[in-house]
């Protein structure tokens, strides 16, 4: 078993502390270690990005973006080790891994790019003694604090930007996942990214969170996670009115009309629903079928659901790996068994399975779903796809827009006029269109009401590390 370091100012360090231990949820093995770290190795790795803070800024555009792309360079030519990696901790299926590793690295190359396009402006005088301009400048210091269920993907989205910008940053990834993290941080020694501007910190997220909050010099914090943390950081933050990006909880809801493709909606659902185990902020959680079509939709649905295979996401053939942990494997028991027993059919699955140590749960389907039930008001996180019968469009999206939640909505209907009324009336940052899959590194992602503040991707997610400063200049 490895014992991995933390990296801090141009140096691993962490050998002399307590240890984590990393595991894999398919087998409850021990596949590594990581420092336990708390406040002080923050502090450290804070000091470290704050000298350099001066001269990563000072950089070009250009020359920062040479870093960046051979980062994404190095990640490409590593794809095996760590896609393999990010199995083996957080569980994912390899053909997933594989995928966010492509997925994580467009993150470097489009934020590469973008760093190139911070303009300002030169905005017409009211004067003609007074020329007045907005300039850019980096954020500052960046904590980037990151989830278990895309542990390569969310760093990228959210290093790529500030580094771009001119911003060094502290990483604190999930305790569950950070190994991937570890391997980044190799290939970033390996990039030649100057001391200081790239450090991992490991350890307690409580006493690292809270040094990232409460250390002036940490001007921004960029988080990806649950609504609950989302919240406390918000209340942190108050005091020193730090600038924070929140890419929190989901609850997303499908909405399958009567003039649906059928086999396409199904494709999507499945695509949606099932991705990641089901451990994905914008998988579909309810699934919302027009009465017309709704003996169909659940019949298709279920023959292609019970084709997925489940098991250890290290065989070729699996398409549904285990879930992170016990704590994730009984939060989808209560759900499927709390809507079982107020009226839910099992259409499929329904059940752990039963593997030493292994935290599988098949890949279910339930019907005859009513609102009332725990799953069609929280984030299951898992291989459960409730389905509810709607007669309406109002109803539909009256349906989809109860919860606090705001990230992710689909909706599956093959006439524009229609699906264009409703999705104006959604309240979400993201709307797939038959479409189960629509993140990209170049599009806004983030979420509204309590899902979030802000958006990561895009040209947006590069706004999120610049400050503009507006410069009133008197030339008579
Ligand atoms: C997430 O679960 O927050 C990430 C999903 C994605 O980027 O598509």
């Amino acid at each position: 078993m490895k014992k991995y370091l933390m990296y801090v100012d141009g140096e691993w360090a962490g050998n002399e502390l307590d240890t984590m231990d990393v595991v894999n949820p398919a087998n409850g093995e021990v596949i590594g270690t990581v420092p336990y770290g708390g406040k002080k190795e923050a502090q450290a790795a804070i000091e470290a990005a704050d000298r350099a803070f001066s001269s990563w800024s000072s950089l070009t555009a250009y020359e920062r973006a040479g870093y960046l792309k051979k980062l994404q360079e190095l990640m490409l030519e590593n794809e095996e080790e760590l896609a393999e990696t990010m199995t083996l901790e957080m569980g994912k299926p390899m053909k997933e891994s594989r995928g966010e590793v492509r997925y994580a690295a467009s993150f470097l190359e489009w934020f590469a790019e973008e760093g190139k396009r911070v303009y300002g402006e030169t905005i017409p005088s009211h004067l003609g003694g007074k020329r007045l301009q907005v300039w850019k400048k980096p954020v500052g210091v960046v904590g980037a604090i990151t989830p278990w269920n895309f542990p390569a993907a969310m760093l990228t989205r959210k290093i790529g930007p500030a580094l771009a910008a001119g911003c060094p940053v502290i990483m604190k990834p999930s305790r569950e996942s950070p190994l991937t993290a570890v391997k980044l941080t190799e290939l970033c020694v390996e990039a030649g990214f100057p001391k200081g501007v790239v450090n991992l910190v490991t350890g307690s997220s409580s006493q690292i969170a809270g040094e990232l909050m409460q250390n002036e010099k940490v001007r921004k914090i960029t988080f990806t996670g649950s609504t609950e943390i989302g919240k406390q950081l918000i209340r942190q933050s108050a005091d020193q009115v730090k600038k924070l990006s929140l890419e929190l909880g989901g609850h997303a809801p499908m909405l399958v009309m009567d003039d649906a493709d059928l086999d396409k909606a199904v494709k999507g659902v499945v695509a949606s629903k099932f991705r990641n185990a089901g451990q994905t902020c914008i998988c579909g959680n309810r699934i919302f079928v027009q009465s017309g079509i709704y003996d169909e939709f659940v019949q298709k649905f279920s023959e292609e659901v019970q084709k997925l295979k489940v098991g250890d996401g290290l065989d070729e053939e699996t398409d549904i790996g285990p879930l992170i942990n016990k704590d994730g494997l009984e939060k989808v028991a209560r759900h499927v068994e709390d809507a079982a027993r107020k009226g839910a059919k099992v259409v499929t699955g329904g059940k752990p399975i039963t593997v030493k140590n292994g935290m599988y749960y098949t890949p279910t389907v339930m019907s005859e779903v009513s609102e009332d039930m725990i799953l069609m008001k929280e984030e299951t996180f898992g291989p459960v796809a409730p389905i509810m019968k709607v007669e309406t469009d109002e109803e539909a999206v009256r349906l989809a827009n109860q919860t606090p939640y705001g990230l992710a909505a689909y909706v599956f209907s093959e006439n524009v006029a229609r699906g264009m009324k409703i999705i104006e009336q959604l309240d979400y940052g993201i709307v797939g269109w038959n479409d189960g899959a629509p993140s990209a590194a170049q599009v806004p992602f983030g979420g509204m009401k309590e899902s979030g503040i802000g958006r990561e991707g895009g040209h947006e997610g590069m706004d999120a590390f610049i400050e503009s400063q507006y410069v009133s200049i008197g030339i008579d």
